[in-house]
């Protein structure tokens, strides 16, 4: 693997050389070159933050799967580090696809699956897929072991491992596509990390004909509750909601060892953006629930990729259960760091048809604007960044939506969720060179979308459409640029 790795990192140092900046994102993780898809091993290990991630150094496509690597004291400033797994071993020979890692004795394991095509690549009717392990000393390192869960009877589609320590035993969830072609979730036991159970159980499947796959579950407890973390192919639209090609999405329940999961709260999405994907979640050192996404669509146009990159994740976000069994999603409180300076914009009352400008140049910042809705009878206000992207209160529709067009890269079309029924809303919105992520009340309601603004096109305005809205209180933070080393 040595030599596969040493290669790639010469791909890259000569990838990164001439990569294009218009895009590349100051604070969230992106590759040093090349393509990034799914988060992998997100951990806390040895006084660390890990995240490794699906990476091709070899272009900015998506290509045979390495794991990429960075590393990080704090989840926000990372530190690019060698590549973790290269592909071409007899069990991975196509691919080292997603996976997670678990920090043992000192020592980090990760377990990815292992794929190859078996008629010919991209076919995706004939695969065969397992579950390895590799494990590393210095956390930088990796010597793989080789298969440790085989592919079960009558599955194919078998990948994204999730492994955890819960009652004396070790625990793995995988995602599987049954010979039905309906999404289900595998669970598998282990006492040892290597030897891991024949037997499986069936945690969790589909109950949506049109659901063939279940890819990338996480499966972890939240208050008193176990959630079921993942991103389900197939699914239809319906109204606003499962409007991208693949969904993510979580189920609440009650479960033990060796007990059924019994669900309590049926499919929810997890944000509602154009581009949210194979999240995965880990322990902050303080406990905390962690989930990062890949942020971006599978098949959805990526102008980056001709700037020699493609990918990035989303910020880390804290995940905690209301009492209705509700997912709240906010960015960790880590990211105030980046803070450079407060601006507070004076509360005003914007009358019809009226805009305002709060930034020249909006390409690395957080805000929060606080609206009364009782006294906004407009039909429609909101923020406007450039002329490309705008997230909006609908008042005709009772809704929120984020909106974006840049049909110089042919995207276009919005996003948009119930108006929560407060009288104050609080939209708090990230915004870096190609993202905007945006939380309502509190991380009750999150949306994350790429954005593709000219470079002189980065305004940020407040604005009002037939009668007027009350800005009850608005911030504006500046953002430290480019703390990815
Ligand atoms: C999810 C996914 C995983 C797979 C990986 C391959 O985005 O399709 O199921 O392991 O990407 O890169």
């Amino acid at each position: 693997m040595k030599q596969r790795i040493e290669l790639a990192s010469t791909a890259l140092n000569q990838a990164r050389q001439t990569l294009q900046h218009q895009f590349y994102p100051n604070y969230h993780l992106a590759p040093y070159a090349g393509w990034l898809n799914d988060p992998n091993g997100l951990i806390y290990h040895e006084g660390l933050y890990h995240a490794f991630y699906q990476h091709h150094p070899f272009s900015a496509d998506w290509g045979p799967m390495h794991w990429g690597h960075a590393t990080s004291e704090d989840m926000i400033h990372w530190q690019h580090q060698p590549i973790a797994l290269a592909p071409g071993d007899e069990f991975d020979r196509d691919g080292c696809f997603s996976g997670s890692a678990v920090s043992h004795n000192g020592q980090l394991y990760l377990f990815y699956t292992g794929h190859i095509w078996l008629s010919g690549e991209g076919d995706d009717s004939h695969i065969h897929q397992s579950q390895c392990l590799a494990i590393s000393h210095d956390g930088i390192h990796f010597e793989k072991k080789g298969v440790v869960v085989p592919c079960p009877q009558g599955y194919m589609h078998f990948r994204d491992p999730k492994v955890w320590y819960q009652d004396d035993r070790w625990w793995m969830v995988v995602g599987a596509r049954d010979s039905l072609d309906q999404g289900q979730i595998l669970l598998f036991t282990s006492h040892d990390l290597l030897t891991w159970s024949e037997n499986y159980q069936v945690l969790a499947k589909t109950d949506d004909k049109n659901v063939y796959m279940w890819e990338c579950p996480d499966f972890f407890s939240l208050g008193e509750q176990f959630v079921t973390l993942f991103s389900p192919q197939g699914k239809k639209p319906q109204g606003h909601q499962y409007r991208n090609l693949y969904q993510n999405g979580y189920l609440v329940g009650n479960w033990s060892p060796n007990q059924p999961y019994e669900i309590t709260n049926q499919f929810s999405e997890l944000d509602m953006g154009h581009d949210f994907y194979a999240p995965q979640t880990f322990l902050a050192q303080d406990g905390r629930r962690i989930a990062i996404a890949w942020m971006d669509m599978w098949e959805s146009a990526m102008p980056s990729k001709a700037h020699g990159w493609c990918g990035c994740f989303t910020v880390p976000r804290e995940l905690t259960l209301d009492d209705q069994g509700k997912i709240i999603s906010n960015p960790i409180n880590e990211l105030t760091s980046l803070r450079t300076e407060q601006i507070d914009i004076a509360p005003c009352t914007l009358t019809k048809n009226s805009s305002l400008t709060l930034l020249d140049e909006a390409s690395s910042c957080e805000i929060e604007l606080i609206w009364d809705l009782q006294q906004s009878p407009a039909e429609k206000f909101g923020f406007w960044l450039g002329d490309g992207a705008e997230f909006f209160i609908d008042g005709q529709n009772q809704q929120l939506t984020l909106s974006r067009h840049y049909p110089e890269y042919a995207i276009s079309g919005y996003r948009s969720a119930p108006l929560p029924q407060t009288r104050h809303l609080k939209v708090r919105a990230f915004i870096d060179k190609s993202s905007l992520e945006v939380f309502i009340n509190d991380g009750e309601l999150t949306f994350s979308s790429r954005i593709y603004p000219k470079e002189n096109e980065r305004k940020l305005k407040i604005f009002t459409i037939n009668q007027q809205a009350k800005l009850i209180q608005g911030t504006i933070w500046p953002l430290k640029k480019r703390v990815i080393g």
